[in-house]
């Protein structure tokens, strides 16, 4: 039975710790940017770039993001990319995998806003399929864009569910049922931050890092009940650094796009092992950290 909750009202103290434990997820996917490039502007941070990404630095620093997250612990695999597809290297999108109830691993398959964007989803079906995954289909035409808007609460069966942009609002209680996980509700409010990864960074069980101008009360006043420690984003490193678009690995290390001072110290201070790269080419595409990989368990 699906269990959807839209505000701190409509859940007991004490919530996230009630749901299930999960394991911390130590592998991540990542897609190589060979076929990288931004056409169109599928969200407002691609105006005017079209033409404009210097492709050697791209690999540059996509090869540099890896080695980052392996040098936080990760094992990072690779999906081979798909001519065309422009927006793969994106590959927080595609999917959301995760364990059910059982243990059992589950994909669930997007159903993309964009249609150029629709081939790259049974790609990653397919890896996932490989591995083990049971793939899972919404049972509506409702879009929903994986984990860029839907993501774990570390460490506990619990999904938070961003939705405004890319993301309806109903696929929420199907994306409840395949996994047999409560999801908490978020409504997105701001146009820059499309995907509840541009806003919103889960860093452990106690931790989150968030931009409040993203929310509506019900969704602050959510994330505040569940989580002990919210650190908040300030507007400009949110915005023009997408320090929200960061990503956890074990609960103990960070990866963070470079240039957001306030956000590293505000980490840092609270023990966090942070490491900063440069993602400049992709942010011209809207995206940063942790829209470039996508967590495997
Ligand atoms: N250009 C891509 C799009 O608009 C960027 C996606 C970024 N991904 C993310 N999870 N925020 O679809």
């Amino acid at each position: 039975m699906s269990e959807v909750f839209d505000s701190a009202a409509q859940i007991p103290a004490g919530f996230a710790a009630s749901c299930d434990p999960q394991p911390l997820p130590r592998t991540l996917l990542m897609c190589p940017p060979t076929y990288f490039d931004v056409v169109d502007v599928k969200n407002p941070h691609m105006a005017g770039h079209a033409g404009t990404v210097d492709f050697e630095l791209a690999e540059r620093q996509w090869h540099a993001l890896r080695e980052a997250f392996i040098a936080c612990g990760a094992t990072v695999e690779a999906i081979e990319p798909l001519e065309d597809c422009e927006d793969m290297v994106f590959c927080a999108n595609q999917t959301l995998a995760g364990l059910d109830a059982g243990g059992q691993r589950v994909c669930v398959a997007s159903q993309m806003r964009h249609a150029s964007r629709r081939r790259e989803v049974p790609a990653f079906a397919a890896w996932f399929e490989r591995r083990g995954y049971e793939v899972m289909h919404l049972p509506g035409e409702e879009y929903f864009e994986g984990s860029g808007d839907a993501i774990w609460h570390p460490g506990r069966s619990l999904i938070w569910g961003g939705y405004g942009y890319r993301t309806d609002p109903e696929v929420y209680d199907a994306v409840s049922d395949m996994f047999g996980a409560p999801v908490l509700r978020l409504a997105l409010h701001s146009e820059h931050f499309y995907h509840l990864d541009t806003s919103f960074c889960a860093i452990n069980e106690e931790t989150a890092l968030v931009y409040p101008g993203a929310f509506d009360e019900a969704g602050i006043g959510l994330i505040r009940a569940v989580f002990k420690d919210v650190i908040e984003c300030d507007e400009a490193e949110a915005l023009r650094g997408f320090a929200c678009n960061a990503t956890a690995i074990a609960g103990t290390h960070v990866v963070i796009h470079r240039g957001n001072p306030r956000t590293v110290e505000a980490l840092r201070s609270r023990g966090l092992k942070v490491v900063e790269v440069d993602t400049s080419e992709f942010m011209k595409s809207g995206g940063s950290v942790f829209c470039m990989k996508m967590y495997v368990f």
